[in-house]
């Protein structure tokens, strides 16, 4: 199986904030982000694996600024790291000035496919090659949030979770 870059899993998705899609401050909804999120995440980690991928976890979500009614928002998914099925998902959210067309960052999040076969049985993925310094950055911390994940759902001993106690030694 030929390793991939992670450039070759980019996907950009652009779409606008409707009044539906807002809370009672007209501010984009969270769930509405998440579930753009989630499409967006899905074609990248399907970009990478050429297989049916299912959504396994949301590691992290950071809703640092809000996104007003009427925005353009830009979501920028790539493949931060491939395991043996699993794939994480780091994505960058940012919305459009409406005047000067500069693009604000306003959210991150980090989501976790597994490729699996026609009986959603996990199946291989090939290898992920990091190649600019952010995507080295981020390839190097995936270990450590997949058995922070694994943890936190029950799956992996605190204590079989090397790299991520080597961060507090
Ligand atoms: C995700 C799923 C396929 C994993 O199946 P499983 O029986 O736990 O399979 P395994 O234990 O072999 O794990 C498969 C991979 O998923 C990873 N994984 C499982 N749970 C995970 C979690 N919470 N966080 C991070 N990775 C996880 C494992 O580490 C393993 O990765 P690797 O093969 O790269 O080492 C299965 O739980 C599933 O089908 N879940 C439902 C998915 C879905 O419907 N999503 C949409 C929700 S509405």
């Amino acid at each position: 199986m030929e390793a991939k870059t992670a450039f070759q899993s980019k996907t950009i998705v652009t779409d606008l904030v409707l009044p539906s899609e807002t809370n009672p401050i007209n501010n984009l909804f969270g769930g509405e982000l998440l579930a753009r999120m989630d499409r967006a995440a899905s074609i990248a980690a399907r970009r990478h694996s050429r297989r049916i991928v299912v959504t396994a976890s949301v590691n992290h979500v950071a809703f640092n600024r809000s996104v007003p009614l009427g925005s353009v928002v830009t979501i920028e998914a790539k493949v931060s790291r491939a395991f043996t099925s699993s794939m994480e998902v780091y994505m960058d959210v940012w919305i459009e000035d409406r005047e000067s067309g500069e693009c604000i960052k306003a959210n991150e999040a980090i989501y976790t496919f597994v490729a699996v076969n026609e009986t959603g049985r996990p199946t291989k993925v090939p290898e992920l090659i990091p190649e600019t310094e952010l995507e080295k950055e981020r390839f190097e911390a995936a270990l450590r949030r997949k058995q922070l994940s694994l943890v936190l759902a029950g799956k992996m001993k605190p204590d079989d979770a090397t790299e991520l106690k080597a961060l507090f030694e």
